[in-house]
Order: C-alpha cells, then structure tokens, then sequence
C-alpha cells in the first residue's frame, strides 16, 4: 500500500538530510502539505532561505507523485498532489481488504493487561476505563498483524477470601442463588463482621490457612464466588461489547504454585535480601523496597506480578507487555518492572508499558461517586448514559469520551453532552457514517457499484482523499504511542472533511464519471469511518 505521507518524507529526506516535518496545508491554495526544511537548513547554514529552498526544488524527485514544487513566502516549500495519485491511494483504500492498515513488518507478541476486576465486587469506573482502552489497544495491534494476548488479571486470591468463606458458612448462603451485586453485599458484610469481632477475625485468618492449604469445602466456596463474579464481568463484558472472553482469564491464583520459586530464587541468587523479617528489593530510585514476602510468610501484589511477568515472557513469550490501569498504580508497576529487569525476568528485548489512565469526574468535578459517596459502578454508569439514548449510542458515547482526551487526563462523565450527534462525540462520528451509508444505499439501490475514484477536481473531494490516504498511518502511530485520541481526532476530522464535501459537491445530483467517482469516495470513507470505529469499540450504525 502506497502510504503517501511517509513516501513524500523519505524522498525530501534524501535531499534535505533532515526530517522535512511535513505539516498539512493550512489553505487549499498552498497545496496539500507544507514544510519549513529550507528554513531550517538555511538557518543552519547562514544562507537566504529561498535560495535553500529553490536548490532544494530543483533536486527532489517527486514528480511522479506531486505537481511542481512551489517556493512560498520566507522559503516555504509547498507541495500538491498529483489528483491521480490521490485518486489511487482512495481506490486503495476502498479495495483492499484493511483499508491501508499495513501488515507490520515485525509483529510482535504483544501480553495486554487489562479490566482486572476483583473477584465479590462489583467493577467500577476504573475498571470501565481500563476495559475500554485495553479493548482498543488489542483491536489495533491485532489489526496491524501482531499476536495479542490479553490477560484479564482479576484479584481472585487474598487474604479477603477468609473472611467472604466464613460469613458464607455462618450465614448458610446458598452461593448458587448469588449474582455479583449479592456477593459484593456479603463481603462488606464479612468487613464490618471481621472489624467488630475479634473471634471472626480470627476464624478468617484460619480459614485463609485452609484456603491456601487445599482444604476442599474452602476451595470449592472460592471457587464458587469466582463463577459468581465471573458471571457479573461477563455480563458486563457482553453489554460493553469488548473482545475479552473466558480464554484470556487469568487471575492472580493461577500464579499460586510460582510465588515461593520466585522468593527463592531471588533470594538465592541474592536479588532480594531478608530485612526485618521481609524477603524485599531494594531498588535504585524508589524510596521503599519491594516487598516480595512479608514478615508473616505472605506474598502480595508485587510477588504476584513478578510471577505473572515471568510467565508471560517466559511461556506465553510476550516480547511487548502493555498494562493499562489507573495512574495510581504507576509506582507499583515502575518498581516491579525495575525488580523484573534485576532479576532477569525482564531482557531488554521485551519492552514493558505501564499505560496509567485519570480519573473519572462528575459533574461537580470531584471524583465521581454515588450520593453515598462510594464508587460508582460501571453499570449503573451504562444506565446513566442509557436514559439520554439507546445502548448502542450509549455505548459510543461512553467509549469514545474514554479515548478522545489524552489517557492521563481525568474527564467529566456529562451523559448530556457525550450522547449528543454534534461536536467531537462517538455519536457524533456514528451519525456521520449512517449518513453517507445512506447515500450510498440510495445509489446502490439504483445499481451502482463503482470502485474507483477517478475525479478530484474540487478542493473538498481532494481533502477527503488526502485524510483517506492517511489512515493507515495514524493507527500505526496509535498501535506505537498508546495514544487512542489520535485515532479519534482522525476520524473526527474526516467526519468534517466529508461533510465540507456533501456541501460543496453533490454527489447523487451529479453525473457521468463525477458522480461514479464521487460515490466511489462516499464508498472509500464510509470504510474508513467503520474500520476506525471498530477499532475504537464502536458499532457504526447503517442507519441512525
Ligand atoms: N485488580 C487490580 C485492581 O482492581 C488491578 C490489577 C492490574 N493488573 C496487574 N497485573 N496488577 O486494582
């Protein structure tokens, strides 16, 4: 696939012997992208601009893909399109089955962590955010031909399993009659019980020697408040429509067996030491150790994710680790990614990001929480925004008010604005593709099934070809940054690009070759338009 931006780059580069920065035209008049190369290389070299950028005009070769280049201004160098190239790159992208997403040429296994609920509560803004963006961050690198795997971290192991066991026994709780809302009920129950009896409590930390022991009525009620909970994300999962399923569970009790070997050899091989009591690593740059076990015996978090990062570069060979969970966890994963590198578990070849995400705000921007004060649930935020539309709308909106501002950015959940079909919203782009859909269904209707653009005469035609050219190298920016709002800002802008065009180019009311070309164009971005909201998580709606 002829990907034009980078193809005009690498040719002025030859040249310049720098990057030319291409920037896209501010006016249709200055041609389709621009560059300041001469301004910086004669800056350099104590020569007139003009004169750099007229010997730089001489000696680029472009002319098979861009009218002659033209010198603007102080020393500008603007450059246009052939028409017929443009026209091509749009055919190509209506054509070809990934609409100008290359195949990348190193794929790489890409371990994704992401969602990671807990197991007897219910998931919450957090987990909504994470399950979005993991969800897009798979959707893309899978489209660019790399091998995900995602990995749903959920916390199904701890010391709280004592005391959810033995409020179940004293309650006599039926755990076949529980949903995820009943389970998380009984564990503030089992809370409050452990903080106001002593005997309780100490039952509890029994029952989590059992637990860890195999005791089989133990196990077999752990394992039944997992299916319980299981059964709750996967509803959720569902209503979300994401890619995860039961094959990418893997929770923190899979790494049970791995904990003590990690201990030990960390220890044997003198990584982490014993300081008052506690196995811990002391890093370079972090102000408290890492605790690999306590001075009780147990191991935590850290130990878990250690295990979890040794599995995944070691079996599943992962040579790409993505985690995406809230910012506050930006320390803990800092610092075992540091452990992980001492210990070897983390070569240099495998690149590990811990991809941090901001808060959600209600509307008094303070964190957004119930009138009780304590978190909201994911659900009960699919309903807020469910009142101002239907699901699938709903949904978009969520979604793509998730991707759109930088990920580290908190943003406010106004269920209002986020559904509404204008300005930068999911819906927003959902209507803009039902739109053209249904231009193109009328057109259908009467037998057209054309497949190339032929014609760009107006500024507003070439426009949108000029974006359409430019997709693929926008997910492939997205699949390298981590960054789902450029994604977004694309689409947002070919939305506008095609709907300049609507108004200054009919497209039914034309005829001949234009109007052949032209539907051709509709055809080419409505592709583009459902390929980028895919790729977000959204449906795109044929009528809306
Ligand atoms: N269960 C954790 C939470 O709700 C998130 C787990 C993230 N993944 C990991 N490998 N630590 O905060």
């Amino acid at each position: 696939m002829l990907s034009l931006p980078s193809l005009l780059s690498e040719r002025i580069q030859a040249i310049a012997g720098i990057d030319p920065e291409l920037r896209p035209a501010t006016r249709p008049q200055f041609g389709h992208y621009q560059t300041n190369v001469a301004l910086r290389l004669a800056n350099a070299e104590g020569r007139p601009p003009r004169e750099v950028a007229a010997r730089l005009v001489e000696q680029i070769d472009l002319a098979d893909l861009c009218e002659p280049l033209e010198i603007a201004g102080p020393g500008f160098i603007n450059l246009r399109i052939h028409t017929e190239v443009l026209g091509r790159v749009a055919t190509q992208v209506l054509t070809e089955p990934k609409s100008g997403i290359g195949t990348v040429e190193h794929p790489r296994t890409v371990v994704i962590d992401y969602s990671s609920p807990n197991v007897a509560k219910q998931m919450h803004v957090g987990h909504l955010r994470s399950t979005i963006i993991g969800d897009c961050f798979t959707r893309v690198l899978r489209a660019q031909g790399h091998t995900v795997i995602p990995q749903n971290h959920i916390g199904d192991w701890g010391r709280q399993f004592g005391m959810l066991v033995e409020q179940i026994l004293e309650e006599g709780i039926d755990l076949r009659a529980l949903d995820l809302a009943g389970a998380e009920a009984l564990y503030q129950r089992a809370n409050a019980h452990l903080q106001s009896s002593t005997a309780f409590a100490d039952r509890a930390r029994e029952r989590v020697v059992l637990l860890q022991g195999g005791d089989a009525e133990t196990r077999q009620l752990w394992q039944q408040l997992i299916e319980v909970s299981k059964a709750g994300f996967n509803d959720t999962y569902r209503r979300m429509n994401v890619v995860l399923t039961d094959a990418d569970l893997a929770g923190e009790s899979i790494y049970n067996d791995d904990l003590a070997v990690v201990a030990a050899d960390l220890e044997d091989r003198g990584v982490a030491v014993v300081d008052d009591g506690a196995l811990v690593v002391f890093v370079d740059g972090f102000n408290a150790p890492a605790i690999i076990r306590n001075a009780a015996g147990g191991f935590g978090y850290t130990c878990t994710d250690l295990a979890a990062i040794r599995h995944r570069v070691g079996t599943l060979r992962a040579d790409r680790l993505i985690y995406v969970v809230g910012a506050p966890q930006t320390y803990h994963f800092e610092q075992v990614f540091a452990v992980a590198r001492l210990a070897g578990y983390l070569p240099e070849t495998v690149t590990a990001q811990h991809v941090g995400f901001g808060q959600v705000l209600g509307a008094d921007g303070k964190k957004f929480s119930t009138r009780e004060g304590t978190a909201v649930t994911l659900n009960s935020l699919l309903d807020a925004a469910e009142r101002e539309a239907a699901p699938a709308i709903a949904l978009a909106a969520i979604k793509y008010a998730d991707l759109s501002s930088g990920l580290q950015k908190d943003y406010t959940f106004d269920a209002q604005r986020m559904v509404a079909t204008t300005g930068d919203t999911g819906p927003y782009l959902q209507y803009a593709h039902a739109r053209v859909n249904q231009i193109l269904r009328k057109a259908e209707a009467e037998g057209f099934d054309g497949d190339a653009v032929t014609v760009l005469a107006e500024p507003a035609e070439q426009q949108v070809a000029l974006l359409l050219s430019r997709f693929g190298e926008v997910v492939a920016a997205v699949g390298e940054t981590l960054q789902p709002h450029r994604l977004c800002g694309y689409l947002y802008e070919l939305a506008g690009a095609l709907s300049s065009f609507y108004e200054q180019c009919p497209v039914l009311k034309s005829g001949g070759d234009v109007r052949a070309s032209r539907l051709a164009l509709c055809a080419a971005t409505r592709k583009v338009l459902a390929t980028g909201l895919d790729l977000l998580g959204i449906e795109a709606p044929e009528r809306m």
